[in-house]
């Protein structure tokens, strides 16, 4: 067992990208890898805070891995990510089993947490973060993440995220712009630009001369990659600029995801959110104006402190003039530390199921007759490889982030950018039959 690995992840996208540079850095150090946490020598566990569903998900696979380590003490058993960076010592002290943990700005201490046995939280600032390149280990796809930047400044009040990554640093762009060109060379054909709140990106040597727009047309530039995506994008900080370098650049994907939270801009207010229903609604008329047919998703909260039925009107409101291409809907959970964890008016664990049903029902009609729209229309996907469904089918996304299943012909493989006719349109994949 010696030098075997077990990695298990929840949480964003980030998150998912995060554990493949712990799988790189522990590839450099000579560990391979296994599906099976029996085999392995070293298990690390990269969580994830942001609702406390997720956390729950988490501590109840950990009495799994206590057990494991019981039957076999020579096991090390690690705790990273938000979970790990927000608890600190406290995770050690409460968890006795646990060898070490570390924080999404410590993957590079990996090394040394593991050969001093020493049992340890390093969850310390790290402002070199942006300069460290950690090798990651893909999946060998067609689609591939990139870190643009780190942490979160906004300090929206439910949030945890400032706490958990720290303060708002951007990775300078010739580092990030080197990482793309690799991975073209590799042969990824997407990328997909990862930040918290990507607009609001400068470049650390030029300061702010740069902008986010000047990254996507470099990215835009190299050769081999085929589409850019990026996430996500702050209503507050989306300016003119990338709208129009969405609409203008070739590779850029037409989709943005503009968490709106809810309708109502007095809850938006108490969220800190910084815009109101109005100027998010703005943004959306701008969207639409230079982009034709792009695609909108967004992020919502049922039943933020103080929610009145009619704030939650608003929100339903806000759906049906909006028409999102999709939303992830969220009951509101109160996480510690946060503002809004102390607010009055916290709202009954039944009304806020109630209004995330009607919040998903809703946006379900809307998301269905978004898709029937496509019915028919030929469409343009990078495909990904066999569904893990059905061996014979094989799935592909739209540039506006739809998953549509086909059956292949000819030489089809990954990574192809081909054109499928849509033969059938459910709510979360459309049936298409390639074109030609
Ligand atoms: N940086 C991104 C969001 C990251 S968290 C942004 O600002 O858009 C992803 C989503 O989780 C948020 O958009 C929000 O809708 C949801 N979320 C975050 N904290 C939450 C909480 N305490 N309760 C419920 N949903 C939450
Ligand atoms: Fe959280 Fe707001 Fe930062 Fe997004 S912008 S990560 S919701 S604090
Ligand atoms: Fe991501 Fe969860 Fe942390 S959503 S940033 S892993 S709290």
């Amino acid at each position: 067992m010696d030098k075997v690995a077990y990695l298990q992840t929840w949480g964003c996208q980030m998150n998912v990208h995060d554990t493949e540079k712990i799988a790189g850095v522990l590839r450099h150090e000579g560990y391979a890898f296994t599906d099976n946490p029996e085999d392995a020598a070293l298990i690390i566990l990269n969580t994830c805070s942001i609702r406390e569903k997720a956390e729950h998900k988490f501590l109840s696979r950990l009495g799994y891995f206590k057990r494991l380590k019981r039957k076999r003490p020579t096991l090390q058993v690690a705790v990273s990510g938000c979970i790990a960076q927000q608890e600190g010592e406290k995770f050690l002290i409460d968890n006795q089993f646990v060898d070490f943990t570390f924080g999404p700005q410590n993957i590079v201490k990996l090394p040394e947490l593991i050969s001093k046995g020493k049992r340890k939280a390093s969850v310390e600032e790290n402002p070199a973060l942006p300069d460290t390149e950690l090798p990651a280990i893909r999946d060998g796809g067609a689609r591939a993440w990139v870190n643009i930047m780190y942490g979160c400044n906004n300090f929206c009040s439910y949030c945890v995220v400032p706490y958990t990554r720290g303060r708002e640093r951007s990775r300078p762009m010739d580092s990030i712009i080197g990482e793309i060109r690799a991975l073209a060379d590799e042969g990824y054909k997407e990328v997909t630009l990862l930040g918290q709140n990507v607009n609001s990106y400068k470049d650390p040597k030029e300061g702010p001369n740069s902008s986010f727009p000047q990254l996507l047309n470099r990215v835009n530039a190299i050769q081999g990659i085929k589409r850019i995506r990026f996430i996500t994008s702050h209503p507050k900080d989306l300016s003119p600029e990338l709208i129009s370098a969405i609409g203008a650049l070739d590779k850029l994907c037409k989709h943005i995801h503009l968490p709106l939270q809810s309708g109502s801009t007095v809850i938006l207010s108490a969220m800190n959110r910084k815009y109101s229903y109005k100027g998010y609604m703005e943004k959306i008329t701008a969207l639409r104006q230079h982009i034709p047919g792009v695609a909108i998703t967004s992020d919502i909260i049922a039943g933020f402190p103080g929610e009145t039925g009619q704030d939650h009107e608003q929100t339903l409101a806000a759906l049906g003039e909006i028409e999102f291409d999709g939303v992830f809907a969220f009951k509101y959970s109160k996480r510690r530390n946060t503002r809004a964890s102390e607010m009055e008016g916290q709202i009954d664990e039944d009304t806020k199921a109630e209004r995330l049903r009607n919040i998903l029902e809703l946006q379900d009609i809307i998301t269905e007759k978004i898709n029937h729209r496509l019915n028919g229309r030929n469409v343009e996907i990078l495909v990904e490889g066999q569904s893990s469904s059905d061996p014979n089918t094989w799935t592909g996304r739209t540039g506006t982030n739809k998953i549509v299943n086909f059956i292949p012909e000819g030489q089809i493989t990954k990574g192809m950018l081909i054109t499928v006719n849509v033969t059938n349109a459910f709510r979360h994949s459309l049936e298409g039959r390639i074109a030609g």
